[in-house]
């Protein structure tokens, strides 16, 4: 079936004798036969409706694969999920009336509450008996089902089924309980990103975003609320990378040897040891002592008053020099300690990686910088200045060192949460997730799989969030996936990534997800914590100038746009 074209329907008319089944307060305009069919078997979960078709012209009761429809039976509306439709007879009458079974999916019921408000229970209370007519779906009922009552709903698009009613999520539960956005390239993910981004800060002001945005698309997504970040402008002292961190840098992604890295860390430790704090210290101390305070390890000895080495793993400033300058020493050593020649190929790496203009994002203005206050500052917007989203362009960086970028900000963005007590919210929020976090732990760099996963595991109870966003949920690591409490399913080709989905969703219709492959581009299933009941729904459509762009094109895809000199000389030191 055509991704964007429309749904197959349908007409449906229902035989004449026919009359509701129970009295039915409907709008006196709308046309009284409305019985679509009547209930021919049922089991607990699902039922078989029979039907007569007429051959040719669609009637506004056609109904179609994807809609709900109501099974009335007086005490509660029964809703039903169409998923399956064929004709009884493996032939069609051109100038009869055809019968067909429509198979439904039985999702819940709406029953009248008090003082005339209908409410949605999920589960059945009263089953069909055989014979109960099958009905349109009141559009009242349709937004009762997706009603999120006392939550307060944000509308992000409408009902597939019924454009009139919005598509409503409580954005506290989506981003509290973390999500995930999965479909094929071009979809509209990231347009419902942005979005989605937009609602989440209107609604939660204290929240700080930071996107981690490997095609440098996002800028163009929130000119007035969002921060840029690129390789050029970006400043993030190597003495901030764990231990870890660093080394993927200095051995550029192939594992160290042990004996590499005993160097590394004892060189590293040495030159923490010499550095000495200038006198006029940050300003920003509060913040430093808010986000050092807590060591990442819990049980990491701290720096000694009597300067003895500090542990390589603490986040503390220590200069390239001295480094390399330790390196000679242990080369000068009597009794040498490691053998020469590892130690001076890592003096000739370390001094390699200080020159690299694509590194100078690291090493240039390293030592100017005192503490990781201002670093922490601007990157994670504190204070706001009225800008609480950071795009953080991946695509002007070296591709060896994103792996270890991308753990340090994910690292900082749970300790400063954690280390805040709450106070800052942040909502970290992966593109391509999958490469961060895959499913085959040999691949993805662990120390990113650890922050990441942290931040899924424990991030709810400090205000770190996460959001992930991938073409293959098949290649992300489940357990992250297990995290993501809401679920945007827009449609995905792919078997096996369909069933990662249909796996994810527990409590939902499994028939739902049998139309992954098939919904229209910005149509998605949401389901999970952040909706009310799973909802075929289409996202609002964006203005241009708030839709995320390829850096160099703009979103209409009209004439290009001339790079200035600084991007184009970027994108060449990225390549
Ligand atoms: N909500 C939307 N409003 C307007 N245009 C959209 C929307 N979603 C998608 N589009 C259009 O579809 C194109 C592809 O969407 P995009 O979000 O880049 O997909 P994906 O990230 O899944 O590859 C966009 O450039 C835009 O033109
Ligand atoms: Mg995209």
């Amino acid at each position: 079936m055509a991704a964007d074209g429309p749904d197959v329907q349908l007409a449906v008319k229902s035989g004449s004798h026919e009359r509701d089944a129970a009295p039915d307060r409907r709008d006196p305009l709308q046309p009284t036969d409305r019985v679509l069919g009547r209930v021919v078997a049922c089991s607990g979960a699902r039922a078989t409706i029979s039907a007569t078709l007429e051959s040719g012209g669609a009637s506004p009761d056609a109904w179609a694969i994807g809609k709900m429809i109501s099974i009335n039976l007086g005490a509660t509306r029964v809703v039903g999920l169409v998923y399956e439709m064929r004709a009884v007879k493996p032939v069609w009458e051109d100038n009869s009336e055809n019968a067909v079974h429509v198979e439904v999916e039985l999702l819940g019921e709406v029953v009248e509450g008090a003082r005339d408000k209908a409410i949605f229970r999920n589960g059945i209370s009263i089953y069909p008996p055989i014979g109960a007519a099958a009905h349109r779906i009141r559009a009242g009922d349709l937004a009762v089902i997706h009603d999120l009552g006392a939550r307060a709903g944000v509308a992000i698009g409408a009902l597939t089924q019924d454009s009139s009613i919005p598509a409503t999520i409580s954005i506290d539960a989506m981003l509290s309980r973390h999500f995930a956005l999965v479909g094929t390239t071009g979809v509209g993910k990231s347009s419902a990103v942005a979005l989605l981004l937009r609602k989440a800060i209107q609604a939660r002001p204290k929240l700080r975003v930071l996107v981690l945005d490997p095609h440098n698309e996002y800028a163009h997504a929130f000119p007035d609320a969002a921060l840029t970040i690129d390789a050029a402008g970006l400043d993030l002292p190597f003495w901030m990378f764990q231990f870890e961190e660093f080394s993927d840098v200095v051995f550029r992604g192939r594992p160290a040897l042990d004996d590499e890295n005993d160097i590394l860390r004892e060189v590293i430790a040495m030159a923490r040891g010499r550095y000495r704090m200038p006198a006029n210290q940050d300003i920003s101390r509060d913040l430093n002592a808010t986000v050092l305070k807590r060591p990442l390890d819990p049980g990491a000895p701290r720096r000694g008053a009597d300067g003895a080495p500090i542990p390589a793993d603490l986040p503390a400033p220590y200069r390239i020099v001295d480094a390399l300058a330790a390196i000679d020493e242990l080369v000068g050593l009597h009794e040498a300690r490691f053998p020469r020649a590892s130690l001076r190929s890592l003096k000739v790496r370390i001094e390699g990686l200080y020159a690299d203009p694509r590194y100078q994002f690291m090493f240039a203005r390293a030592n100017m910088i005192e503490s990781m206050a201002p670093v922490v500052g601007h990157i994670f917007r504190i204070p706001q200045y009225g800008r609480p989203i950071t795009v953080f362009q991946l695509a002007g960086l070296p591709s060896e060192v994103v792996n270890a970028v991308a753990s340090v900000l994910a690292r900082i963005a749970f300790n400063l949460a954690m280390g805040s007590q709450g106070g800052y919210e942040i909502l970290l929020l992966c593109e391509e997730a999958h490469r961060y976090v895959p499913s085959d732990h040999a691949l993805g760099f662990a120390p990113t799989r650890q922050a990441i996963a942290r931040i899924a595991k424990e991030g709810r109870k400090y205000g770190a969030y996460l959001g992930v966003v991938t073409q293959r949920p098949g290649e992300l690591d489940p357990t992250i996936l297990s995290q993501c409490s809401t679920i945007f399913a827009m449609r995905l080709a792919n078997d096996r990534d369909q069933q990662i989905i249909r796996a994810a969703i527990a409590d939902a219709s499994a028939s739902t997800i049998n139309f992954l492959s098939s919904i229209g581009n910005r149509e998605a299933i949401a389901f999970g914590e952040g909706v009310a009941t799973a909802m075929r729904m289409r996202f609002a459509t964006l203005p241009p100038a708030e839709l995320p762009a390829m850096a160099g094109s703009t979103p209409e895809g009209g004439p290009r746009r001339e790079p200035g000199l600084e991007e184009l000389v970027s994108r060449l030191r990225g390549s």
